[in-house]
């Protein structure tokens, strides 16, 4: 095998192995390096394509369930085979990081197996197994990704006290699932069990769900969940968890009156974020620096504190999100042959894949407010789109936020059917800074979900049609 590179990628996730293709499409000799066994990190493997596969298996089977016979589908003796649908989620991922082996052997990406841990600037060892070999390269990327981070004093032992890990492959369905974590992956994951018929109680430090997001959407997404049979203790504070024989004993704080409180679960999932995941790396040894949370500093080009050695994805700054890591790859790589490489932070998407689905891009009205933004707001709901209305999927809103002055959107805010798909049409809008009366005056074909962002857009200068 080739031992000198141009260019040397740590980590084959989304950020790791679109750098890396990118970079090899742009004629640079590159190589990625993934300890794993398959390539596709964290996303691919054990986050982001697993959860959509059991979202949607778990969706079809709550609607057949509760939904279809209402509809005049018929059907008797609907059950659960949940080793089959475990069987079907864990046949869609070993498609999808196959399908990135084929992508760098099209691309001619050098893939080495193994852990790589830097040796000097331009030297990067690789351990597998018992096995060790010296690469070298003019340029590395880090993008090694995060790892689930925990309370301290609880340790996931993935058998009751379990990690996202752990909640995509349980084999049996739990009857009680307490989730500590009103955020992304708690929600999702409690949808799933909560549709395949465990009882879920989710425990939330905060006083509201989903920090960060705006929030209006996040009281109605609340409200939605609520009414779909999830519980709720916000405002409470998980203090431990101890493993009984058959079941596990969670003990929390209500913050409003400091009292301490107990729930019984079969299952508890721990959802209380990630962390950049730099270890073995041999960071401090070679000089690289991080910040006090332990995301290694990059300046604006992605530069390490060694210059040609640059970090993309969750071990930096930002959001913690797929799409975002594989922009930052492809600006590295683009960097790294001599063009302009960039990242527009202002705009990208978030989206939760629940029913409904969340999405949104841009600033919240929070955020707005505290920048002192003179804005306008424009709502439309999705009980009054035809499609939402025929399909009776008719739960949630559009929310387009523009600057007051120049009705530039400066955010916009979905919770409704299909809303993560639409909300592409929205990043598109603000990627070339449009108006609201831009996006008012673009045909949206009918009867289309999409058909809500127009009104919503209408709604910003007070003339939506059909509400
Ligand atoms: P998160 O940061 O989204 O939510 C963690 C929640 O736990 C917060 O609401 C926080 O207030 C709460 N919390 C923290 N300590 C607590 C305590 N002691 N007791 C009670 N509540 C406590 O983190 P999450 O859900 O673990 O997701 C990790 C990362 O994965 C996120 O950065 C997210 O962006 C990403 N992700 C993205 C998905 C998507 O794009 N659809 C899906 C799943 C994960």
């Amino acid at each position: 095998m080739e031992k000198d590179f141009d260019v040397i990628v740590i980590g084959g996730g989304p950020g790791g192995y679109v750098c890396a293709i990118r970079a090899a499409q742009l004629g640079l000799k590159t190589a990625c390096i993934e300890s794993r066994g398959t390539l596709g990190g964290t996303c691919l493997n054990i986050g982001c394509i697993p959860s959509k596969s059991l979202l949607n298996l778990s969706e079809n089977f709550h609607k057949a369930k509760k939904d279809f016979d209402k509809q005049g589908i018929e059907i008797d003796n609907i059950r659960l085979n949940i080793e089959k649908m475990m069987s079907n989620k864990n046949k869609s991922v070993q498609i999808l990081t196959k399908g990135v082996e084929f992508l760098f052997k099209k691309n001619k990406v050098s893939y080495i197996k193994g852990k790589g841990v830097l040796f000097s600037k331009n030297d990067v060892v690789v351990y597998n197994n018992n096995k060790k070999e010296n690469f070298k390269a003019k340029n590395i990327v880090i993008a090694t990704g995060s790892d689930i981070a925990s309370i301290p004093g609880i340790k996931i032992d993935e058998k009751n006290i379990i990690s996202s890990t752990g909640a995509l492959s349980l084999s049996k369905v739990p009857k009680k699932l307490v989730i500590i974590g009103g955020g992304y992956i708690g929600l999702e994951m409690g949808s799933v069990w909560s549709r395949l018929g465990t009882e879920v109680t989710v425990i939330e430090y905060l006083d509201h769900i989903t920090p960060g997001m705006d929030r209006e959407v996040s009281n109605e997404f609340q409200k939605i969940l609520t009414k779909q049979g999830i519980k709720f203790k916000l405002n409470s504070k998980v203090n431990s968890v101890k493993n009984q024989k058959d079941s596990v004993i969670i003990e929390y704080t209500d913050n409003k009156n400091s009292k301490n409180e107990i729930l019984e679960a079969d299952k508890v999932l721990v959802s209380v974020g990630r962390k950049p995941y730099t270890e073995g790396l041999n960071l401090a040894k070679i000089g690289i620096k991080k910040d006090s949370k332990g995301k290694i500093e990059v300046n604006e080009k992605l530069q390490t504190s060694i210059k040609n050695i640059f970090a993309i994805g969750d071990v930096i700054k930002g959001p913690m999100l797929a799409h975002k890591a594989e922009e930052e790859g492809i600006a590295v790589a683009e960097t790294l042959a001599g063009q302009a490489g960039h990242v527009n932070y202002n705009v990208i998407p978030g989206v939760i894949y629940t029913s409904p689905e969340v999405a949104a891009v841009g600033k919240t009205e929070e955020q707005l407010k505290s920048e002192n933004k003179p804005y306008k707001v424009g709502k439309f709901p999705f009980l009054a789109n035809s499609r939402a209305k025929v399909n009776n999927e008719t739960e949630g809103f559009v929310k387009i936020l523009a600057d007051s002055k120049t009705d530039k959107v400066l955010g916009v805010h979905i919770i409704g059917p299909h809303c993560g798909d639409m909300i592409a049409e929205m990043a598109l809008a603000m990627e070339f800074g449009a108006s609201s009366e831009d996006i008012a005056r673009t045909c949206h074909a009918h009867p289309t979900h999409t058909e809500a962002i127009k009104e919503a857009a209408l709604a910003v200068d007070k003339r939506p049609i059909h509400f």
